[in-house]
C-alpha cells in the first residue's frame, strides 16, 4: 500500500497567455489531495474509491495508468485507488494536477519505481496533455510536482528547475520563494473546464489579432507583478493582478460572478483580485494586508472561502510501499 499527496495551486499572474509564451507565477496552496493505491488480486481489475474505474469518469486516472505504465514499461492493473481531496473540483485550484501527480507518484512507488520530481512533473504533463486534447502548458503539473512557488518564462534564468517542449513552444520552468502572504481564494462554485476554456482563447488567437494583443498584456502584467514580487512591493502586485483581470475579462474567461467577487475584494480592502486558473466560472484570487475580512465579504456573497498560505510542499509519497 501507497499513499500519495499532492498539493493545489494558484496561478497568480498568467494563465492563458502562459499557453502562447508569456510568462506566468504559480504557487503550490496548503490544500492537498491523497490519494492511497493498494494491490489487488491478479485479474480482478482496478477500482476507484470502490468502484470500476471507468474512463468517462476517471479521466485523468486512466491516463494517468498508461503514462505510468509506458514510463515502466509494464502494464498496471489491478489496483484499489481511494481518493480525498480538500481543492475543490473545476474550481481553477489545480484539482486535476494534484489528483494526477498524486496518483502518478503512488502507483509508480507501488511498483517499486520511484520518480524524483522533474520526471513526475513531465508524467503528470503528458498525462494532462492527453486529458486536455492535446492543448496547455505544463505550469499546473510542474507547480504541483515541485510545490513553493514557479515561474515559467520563455527564456531560461536563474534556478531554472526544468524545460519543457512541446510542438512549437518552449517553457523553462524555475523555483521561485513563494511570497510570504496569505491569499483569499472565492470559489464562485460555478463549475469551469480547463479543456474548455483553453479550447476557446485558443480559437479566439487563431483568428484575432486583437486576441493576440490581448494576451501579450496579460504577458506585460506579468512582467511587471515579477518586478513587484522582487520589490517585496505589494500594492503594485495588486495593481497587476487587476490589469491581468481586465485582460482575462476581454479574452471571454471572467464571468459575471467572478467579476463581482473581484470587485468585492477590492471594496473590503484587497490591494488586487483577479480570477485564478482557466476561468469560466471557478475561483477569484485577492492579495489583501487583511484577508479575513475580505473573506467575510466574499461569504457574504456565497464564496466559498479559504485564506491559504503560498508555497506548500510539492507532491510526495507520504506512506508505504
Ligand atoms: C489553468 O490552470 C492554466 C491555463 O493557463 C492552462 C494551461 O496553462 O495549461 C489556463
Amino acid at each position: 500500500m501507497v499513499v500519495a499527496s499532492a498539493p493545489g495551486k494558484v496561478i497568480l499572474l498568467g494563465e492563458h497567455a502562459v499557453v502562447y509564451g508569456e510568462p506566468a507565477i504559480a504557487t503550490a496552496i496548503d490544500l492537498r489531495t491523497r490519494v492511497r493505491a493498494t494491490r489487488r488480486a491478479a485479474g480482478s481489475g482496478t477500482i476507484v474509491n470502490g468502484y470500476p474505474l471507468t474512463p468517462a469518469y476517471h479521466t485523468h486516472l486512466v491516463h494517468a495508468l498508461d503514462v505510468a505504465a509506458e514510463a515502466i514499461g509494464a502494464p498496471l492493473a489491478d489496483v484499489a485507488f481511494e481518493t480525498e481531496s480538500r481543492i475543490p473540483s473545476a474550481a481553477g485550484l489545480g484539482s486535476s494536477a494534484a489528483l494526477t501527480t498524486a496518483t502518478l507518484a503512488a502507483v509508480l512507488a507501488l511498483a517499486g519505481a520511484t520518480k524524483d520530481e522533474e520526471h513526475l512533473a513531465r508524467l503528470a504533463y503528458e498525462v494532462e496533455w492527453r486529458a486536455q486534447g492535446g492543448r496547455g502548458s505544463p505550469t499546473d503539473t510542474s507547480t504541483v510536482a515541485h510545490g513553493r512557488a514557479v515561474l515559467v518564462d520563455r527564456d531560461a534564468r536563474e534556478r531554472l528547475l526544468w524545460t519543457v517542449k512541446r510542438g512549437e513552444r518552449t517553457w523553462h520552468l524555475h523555483h521561485l520563494d513563494a511570497p510570504a502572504v496569505s491569499i483569499v481564494i472565492g470559489n464562485t462554485q460555478e463549475r469551469g473546464r480547463t479543456t474548455d476554456q483553453v479550447a476557446k482563447v485558443a480559437k479566439l488567437v487563431a483568428k484575432s489579432g486583437f486576441a493576440k494583443e490581448i494576451v501579450k498584456d496579460v504577458g506585460k502584467s506579468t512582467r511587471d507583478g515579477i518586478d513587484a514580487l522582487r520589490a517585496g512591493d505589494w500594492p503594485r502586485l495588486g495593481r497587476a493582478m487587476d490589469r491581468a483581470h481586465n485582460s482575462l475579462t476581454t479574452l471571454g474567461v471572467s464571468t459575471p460572478r467572478l467579476d463581482q467577487f473581484c470587485e468585492t475584494a477590492r471594496k473590503a480592502g484587497a490591494l488586487g483580485a483577479k480570477l485564478t486558473g482557466s476561468g469560466g466560472g471557478g475561483s477569484m484570487i485577492a492579495l489583501a494586508k487583511d484577508p479575513e475580512r475580505v473573506a467575510a465579504a466574499l461569504a457574504k456573497h456565497r464564496a466559498q472561502t479559504f485564506v491559504v498560505a503560498l508555497g506548500a510542499e510539492g507532491a510526495r509519497v507520504e506512506e508505504g510501499p
